[in-house]
């Protein structure tokens, strides 16, 4: 059977996101929005390169969410995005209103679809729309870890003058300015950064790490980052799709691990077929604790406004 995957919101990242899907050929691909013909326009083009890509998948631009049934995997990208000088918690009852909008529509149409949140505050609106959707904690998930660590590998790669693919990094806790970039599990062929840079200059790049979205913001002025979350969140749909196990960090439900209850936050998992498959719980020090459970803070103080 062919598979399908809905994309919500044919903004920056929603129509880069249905790109990366078609020309890979993994799925078929719906694209939906709420304004008239920017979907099927963009939709179109899309299909227009699939004779180049060498690829049969398909892709159709609706403004109709009940064309979402039977898609394995929906993603929320639909919302604002910010403007400079906002940051992504200013973007809550706006794009609370949307999520909850279309949560109740996947619920509908997508009963036994994996739900993928990309829109902002990230991990809250993953909260929402577990809370809405009532999917089992499992196939609710929110995309922001992955796009943060490559951020923090990129980061590392233009310090030290070596390959990305020589890097590995993990950034926990929220999508938001208190993430936790965590040097420790950062490393350059496994070793860690921590003896190949100074601390200062660690910390210089963890504090770029957290800034990474509004330095994007600050250029564009218009919009923001879109490429590098596009390829995140395709990254985590092929990982389900393709049953792949992958280790990333994404927004999961807790529900204790890290001493965390009944929250959506960034943690290392497996992801797979079945979603949120593991939660890996690795032992912190007292200061990445510390760090951790500030980000936690900062992502409940929010979810409490909403729901
Ligand atoms: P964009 O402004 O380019 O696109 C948003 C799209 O949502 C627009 O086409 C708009 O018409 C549509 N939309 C608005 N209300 C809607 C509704 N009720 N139903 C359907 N569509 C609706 O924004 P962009 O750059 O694509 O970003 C989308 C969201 O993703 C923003 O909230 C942004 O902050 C967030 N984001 C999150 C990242 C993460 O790491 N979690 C990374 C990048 C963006
Ligand atoms: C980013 O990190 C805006 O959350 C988005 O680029």
């Amino acid at each position: 059977m062919r598979r399908k995957v809905t994309v919500i919101g044919a903004g920056n990242v929603g129509a880069t996101l249905a790109q990366y899907i078609v020309m890979d050929g993994i799925s078929d691909v719906v694209l939906y929005d709420i304004v008239e013909g920017l979907p099927q326009g963009k939709a179109l083009d899309i299909l227009e390169a699939t004779p180049l890509y060498n690829v049969s998948a398909t892709i159709e631009g609706v403004n109709d969410l009940s064309r979402m049934e039977g898609s394995d995997i929906v993603v929320i990208t639909a919302g604002a995005a910010r403007k400079p000088g906002m940051s992504r918690d200013d973007l809550l009852n706006t794009n609370a209103s949307v999520v909850r909008t279309v949560s109740r529509e996947i619920k509908e149409h997508c009963p036994d679809s994996l739900v993928i949140v990309v829109t902002n505050p990230m991990d809250v609106m993953a909260q929402l729309c577990w809370h809405v959707t009532g999917f089992p904690h499992q196939r609710v998930m929110g995309m922001g870890g992955i796009l943060d660590s490559v951020r923090f590998r990129t980061f590392i790669s233009m310090e030290l003058g070596v390959s990305v693919q020589d890097t590995e990094a993990l950034v926990l806790g929220g999508h938001g300015d208190q993430m936790v970039p965590l040097p420790r599990f950062t490393t350059v062929r496994g070793i860690p950064i921590t003896h190949l840079m100074s601390k200062d200059r660690i910390n210089a790049l963890i504090e770029r790490t957290r800034k990474g979205g509004a330095e994007i913001v600050s250029l564009l002025k218009t919009g923001s980052a879109f490429y590098a979350p596009a390829s995140a969140t395709y990254q985590m749909i092929r990982a389900i799709l393709l049953d792949e196990k992958r280790f990333v960090p994404a927004a999961a439900y807790l529900k204790g691990q890290y001493g965390v209850k009944g929250l959506f936050v960034g943690v290392p998992v497996i992801l797979g077929r079945e979603g949120v498959e593991e939660i890996v719980e690795l032992s912190l020090t007292d200061d990445e604790r510390e760090a951790f459970y500030r980000s936690v803070d900062a992502v409940r103080s929010l979810v409490e406004k909403l729901i």
